[in-house]
């Protein structure tokens, strides 16, 4: 039951160019995530590419690639108890069609094309794309102050 499983979590550019910054953090952070690492980029072409590997096959992985990099992403990685698991809870389903309300996807977005944000589908995955998006001294490692209020046995 470790608290410090890690997620990698990014608003894709549409979700920054539509102002949802503060409303998806606010999401992670009030659900109890620890913030670790957080940075704007638009890292290009190669380095998305290489992020998606596992969708170059599919038809719709052209289209992605040039959405992922037409504008800066928000790029974080959050902490806590299942994180990668509860995070893909908050994102919602990848279709907003599909996506619940009250999580983020189905209540800020509309296209699958256009879905606002990526969460890690694994541990292993999450431990990847982290490695892929921030340097080691980019990650901050830190027992928040709420820690004994959000866990009963921490
Ligand atoms: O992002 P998630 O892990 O939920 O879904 P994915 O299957 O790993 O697909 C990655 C991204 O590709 C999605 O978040 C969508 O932005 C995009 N996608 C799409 O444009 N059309 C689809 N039919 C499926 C995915
Ligand atoms: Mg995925």
């Amino acid at each position: 039951m470790s608290s410090n499983e890690q997620t990698f979590i990014a608003i894709k550019p549409d979700g920054v160019q539509r102002g949802l910054v503060g409303p998806i953090i606010s999401r992670f952070e009030t659900k109890g995530f620890r913030l670790s690492a957080i940075k704007m980029c638009q890292p290009g072409q190669e380095h998305l590419e290489k992020h998606y590997s596992d969708l170059s096959d599919k038809p719709f992985f052209r289209g992605l690639i040039s959405y992922m990099n037409s504008g800066p992403i928000c790029a974080m990685v959050w902490e806590g108890r299942d994180a990668v698991k509860t995070g893909r809870v908050l994102l919602g389903a990848t279709n907003p069609a599909a996506s619940s309300p009250g999580t983020i996807r189905g209540d800020f977005a509309i296209d699958v094309g256009r879905n606002v944000c990526h969460g890690s589908d694994s541990v292993e995955n999450a431990q990847k794309e982290i490695a892929l998006w921030f340097k080691k001294d980019e990650l901050t490692s830190w027992k928040s102050a709420q820690n004994d209020w959000i866990y009963e046995k921490p």
